[in-house]
């Protein structure tokens, strides 16, 4: 059987035939680049991905309940030291690792570019997401006398706008030796009706299949194997879009040392108890990120013997691991989740139709669905006005103008 007859037969199989109907359109390379596209995508995933956007969502009898956590500024002075003493001794033995997620498409914000390539408007000069994040990392390299390694997660779509801008700034002074790209993996999108969608140069759509993608990019790119060769023991996983991330918190990492578990997450509490963010609790015995949308009122609001939110402790994408916890979870199937979005395609007359409204399921894996493989995580409580400054809305809240003013705050307390 001709390839073009094989394609047209798997793409009837799951009901997308209306593909065939553009390869008329198509010179001998495009041909080749789409049926080679075609070949690699999972029709038999994306077909139950779609059916499951129609499945109502089953909230299975659950058993919730607070997850503890540590607050930092009530640790004692014992405590403190104890932990930082662990956690500065793995970064000085270059143990430790950090990995950004940078793969993110940014819809919210808005921006013209790779999410890091945004430049906040911070001390009248500006600085960009990645700039900031360097900076971060080369205050811990001075403060432990040693070089970072840093992992960078790109997309498909945004891999070679980073790679481009990171080189034009000379990587903002960060020893580019002891920095690797490596690039997340992708999912078709499909239209309301499940069926796919083809993007400019007569491609499939795709889009990055969710920061959970993370943990199975990292062993597929090699940087697993990378980072073990390096003697690496843990890993931080943290978001490009938090202008107050602390990539090195050696509190964070004595503490997860000393309570001897595999992952530890940084927290801040709730700014109310219906703020719309996820929260850490046990679920059926496991650790997990429940969303506001998943959380009885009652519970949103239930507080302790301190008076203190029980689900309380917001998910800020701040996330530890051992490198034995990033193998696993890298070998596992996370479960996805999807969102109906806006996105252009070619119709079949080759017109570029950009919607007004969302039209496309994009389907993602969430970093945080990972916790549930484990039996226990440690949380640190952190403090908005120290660790949480995200970059997500182009307005309002968590846009630039609320991280610029906590950035400023920040920085002029550190000064003085
Ligand atoms: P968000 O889920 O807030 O997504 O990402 P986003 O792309 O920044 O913004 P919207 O939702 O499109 O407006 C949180 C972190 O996860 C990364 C982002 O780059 C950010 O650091 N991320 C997200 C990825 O690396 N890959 C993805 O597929 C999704």
């Amino acid at each position: 059987m001709d390839k073009r007859q094989e394609i047209e037969d798997l793409l009837k199989e799951y009901n997308q035939e209306h593909i065939i109907k553009y390869f008329d359109k198509l010179n001998k390379n495009q041909e080749e680049e789409l049926f080679k596209q075609i070949q690699k995508i999972d029709l038999h995933q994306i077909t139950e991905l779609y059916n499951n956007t129609k499945r109502p969502i089953e909230f299975k009898e659950s058993k919730i309940e607070a997850l503890k956590y540590l607050d930092k500024a009530k640790l004692t002075k014992e405590q403190k030291t104890k932990f930082d003493d662990l956690g500065k001794q793995v970064i000085k033995n270059g143990q430790y690792a950090v990995v950004t997620m940078a793969g993110g498409q940014g819809t919210r914000l808005g921006h013209n570019g790779p999410k890091g390539t945004f430049k906040l408007d911070v001390y009248g000069k500006g600085k960009y997401l990645f700039e900031i994040l360097v900076d971060n990392l080369k205050e811990a390299n001075k403060e432990y006398g040693v070089i970072i390694n840093w992992y960078i997660m790109t997309s498909k779509e945004n891999n070679q706008e980073t790679i481009e801008f990171l080189e034009k700034n000379n990587y903002f002074g960060y020893d580019k030796n002891f920095v690797k790209i490596f690039m997340q993996s992708e999912l078709p999108i499909v239209d309301a009706n499940g069926r796919l969608m083809m993007g400019k140069n007569y491609k499939i759509k795709e889009a990055s299949d969710g920061n959970g993608g993370t943990y199975s990019s990292l062993r597929r790119s090699g940087c697993l194997t990378d980072m073990k060769e390096k003697g690496i023991k843990w890993v931080f996983i943290g978001p490009v879009d938090n202008a107050l991330l602390k990539m090195a918190d050696v509190t964070l990492l004595g503490m997860a040392i000393s309570e001897n578990v595999q992952i530890a997450s940084k927290s801040v509490v709730k700014a109310n108890p219906h703020e719309k963010v996820g929260v850490f609790c046990k679920m059926n015995g496991h650790p997990k990120v429940i969303e506001y949308s998943e959380l009885p009122e009652e519970m949103a609001e239930e507080v302790d013997n301190d008076g203190e939110l029980k689900f309380g402790e917001s998910h800020i994408m701040c996330n530890l691991y051992t490198i034995d916890a990033i193998e696993k979870i890298s070998k596992e199937i996370l479960m996805y989740h999807s969102a109906f979005k806006k996105n252009s395609y070619i119709d079949e007359n080759g017109k570029e139709i950009v919607p007004q409204q969302p039209n496309s399921y994009k389907f993602e894996s969430f970093i945080f669905d990972a916790f549930e493989f484990f039996d226990d995580i440690a949380i640190l409580r952190g403090k908005r006005e120290d660790d949480f400054a995200p970059v997500k809305n182009a307005e309002g809240v968590d846009s630039p103008k609320t991280a610029k003013e906590l950035y400023e705050k920040y920085w002029n307390k550190r000064k003085n």
